[in-house]
This record gives structure tokens, sequence and C-alpha cells, in this order.
């Protein structure tokens, strides 16, 4: 059993003068335990639109979704799901500990327990000194953070994540990387939306590319950089210096004898790809 599992996902708004919005045309996609799946797409593409489907927030107009085995029509289905919105808005008179003591009661934890985690999640967010200061005076990124640390509550099983980096200082994207990495280690399901492809590339270990409502492209990661190899970056020292050449593919092995026939050092040998972004950008504009 996969424990996110889209079929046949479509949603279409009737948007003002009745105008017709296909955001979603038929997703299909299923993600496994102890997997980081990035869900890459431009703006408009229908990323928070199939994350409100999987969260039971907006209802398909067709298709199925299920959250580990549950259908999303049923409350139970989100029982073992941490979820961060796009753009999380707070109750802004609570402080971040009052709230995560609701978000607590609300999952049914024991205070014993919401104490212990919401400690943990705060401290672990960076968020401590400001854990008895209102909501209303938090930055935008303290903000987020904040919604990383809710999402973290209650230690579910899958994680549902709008942007979890947006607004978020280089610090605050590494460390959400590095909490991401973290629950993978512990078997847990990641799900998370970007148009970013370096976060993709630095934690997940499949992307699928959503474009105009559809998916595109679902592949490993590391599948894709490995064949997006186009040659190798050759560094080499003799006496007479240092150099640096770029052969392809085919050609490494004769330039690496040859090298030693000449009698220098290769010092450096490092693949030259085309990167994710480039992946990206030609899918999107492959129309
Ligand atoms: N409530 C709504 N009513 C009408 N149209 C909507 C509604 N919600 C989303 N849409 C449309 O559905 C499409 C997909 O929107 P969605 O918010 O899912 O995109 P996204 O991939 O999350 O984009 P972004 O990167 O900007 O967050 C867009 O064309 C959007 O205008
Ligand atoms: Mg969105």
């Amino acid at each position: 059993m996969k424990v996110i599992d889209i079929q046949g996902l479509k949603k279409s708004f009737t948007g003002k003068r009745m105008q017709r919005v296909e955001a979603l045309k038929g997703i299909d996609l299923q993600v496994g335990r102890g997997e980081v799946f990035g869900f890459l797409g431009p703006n408009g593409a229908g990323k928070s639109t199939t994350i409100k489907s999987l969260m039971g927030l907006i209802r398909p107009t067709a298709g199925t979704v299920r959250l580990n085995g549950i259908d999303v029509h049923d409350p139970a289905s989100r029982r073992s799901v941490g979820y961060l919105p796009e753009n999380p808005a707070f109750y802004e008179y609570l402080s971040a500990q009052e709230y995560l003591t609701f978000v607590g009661r609300a999952f049914g934890m024991v205070p014993q327990r919401v104490k212990e985690r919401g400690e943990q999640s705060l401290r672990r967010l960076d968020l401590w000194e400001a854990r008895s200061r209102p909501i209303r005076g938090y930055s935008k990124g303290m903000v987020q953070r904040l919604g990383v640390a809710q999402a973290l509550l209650h230690d579910p099983d899958i994680y549902i994540m709008d942007e979890p980096m947006s607004g978020l200082d280089p610090l605050g994207r590494a460390l959400v990387k590095e909490i991401i990495r973290e629950l993978r280690g512990e078997g847990k399901c990641v799900f998370f939306s970007t148009h970013i492809t370096a976060d993709v590339e630095a934690v997940c270990d499949r992307v699928g590319v959503i474009v105009n409502g559809a998916l595109r492209m679902v592949e490993r990661v590391d599948r894709i950089m490995a064949e997006g190899i186009t040659g190798y970056l050759l560094r080499s020292r003799s006496p007479a210096g240092e150099r640096e050449q770029i052969v392809t593919v085919d050609h490494l092995s004769d330039l690496l004898s040859r090298l030693k026939e000449e009698g220098q050092t290769v010092t450096l040998v490092e693949p030259v790809r085309k990167n994710l972004e480039q992946f990206f950008l030609d899918i999107v504009k492959g129309g």
C-alpha cells in the first residue's frame, strides 16, 4: 500500500464570469514510506490545488485521493499527517507555545507529550527564545518556521508541505532541508511543493513536474542527474603547470591513459552535467 495514492485527480474551478479553469487535468501519483517527493512546477501549475486535495480541503471534480489507504473524505486519513499550508496564518494573539498547545489538543495529544514535543519542535526551528511572544510580532520567516514546527508536533508519518522553504533565509532553508532528510531517515513520507529546482536536487528521492495541471514527468532525481552527464572536467598537473580540459563521456578513458603516458598527474575529474533546472526549463517550455 502506498502512503500517498492519487488516481485520476481532476479539479475544475468556475471563476468569475462563469469561466472554467481546469486546474488539474488527471493526476496519477503514488509516494511510499521513507520517500521524499518534490512536486515541482511553475506558478499556477496546480501544486497547491493538488495539496489541498490531499488534505481534503477541496473536493475533486474526479478521481480518488488516499492517505495510508484511507480516502481523504474521511477525516481519519489526516490523523497522521503534518500539514504546512501555502502562506500559513495563525491566531495572531497567541504565542507560538500557546498555538502548539492548541494544535496538540486538536490531535488529542496528552499535555505532557505536547509540552515535550512542543519544546523539541520550537528549539529545532529556532523559535524557543520567541516562544512566549504573540505571533503578531513575528517576522515572515518566523511564521513560516512556526508552520514547520506545528507540522512536526504530533510526530506524524506523512508530511505534506506547500513550499516549506518559502520566505526563509539561507539558514532557515538549510535547516528545513536537514529536517526533511531526518524525516526520511525515520522512514516518514514527505511530499512538498516548490518551484526551486536546487531544493529538489538537495533532498528529494523523486521529482514530479507539473505544468498546466498535468504531470509532465515523474523520475528519480539520481537518475536525472546521472543521465544529465554531458562530459567530464579534468584537471591535470605536470612540471609545465596545471591544465584543465573538458572531454565527452566517450573520450574520458582515452584521455586518462594519454595523460598517464605523458607523466601527468590527474588532480580532479568532475562530471559536467545538465542540471535539474535545465531539465525543468526544457519541460516547462516544451509546451
Ligand atoms: N479557488 C479558485 N478559484 C478559481 N481558480 C483557482 C482557485 N484556486 C486555484 N485556481 C486556479 O488553478 C490553477 C492552479 O492554481 P494553484 O494555486 O494550484 O497553483 P500553484 O502551482 O500552487 O502556483 P504557485 O506556485 O503560484 O503557488 C491556477 O490557474 C489558479 O488560478
Ligand atoms: Mg501554490
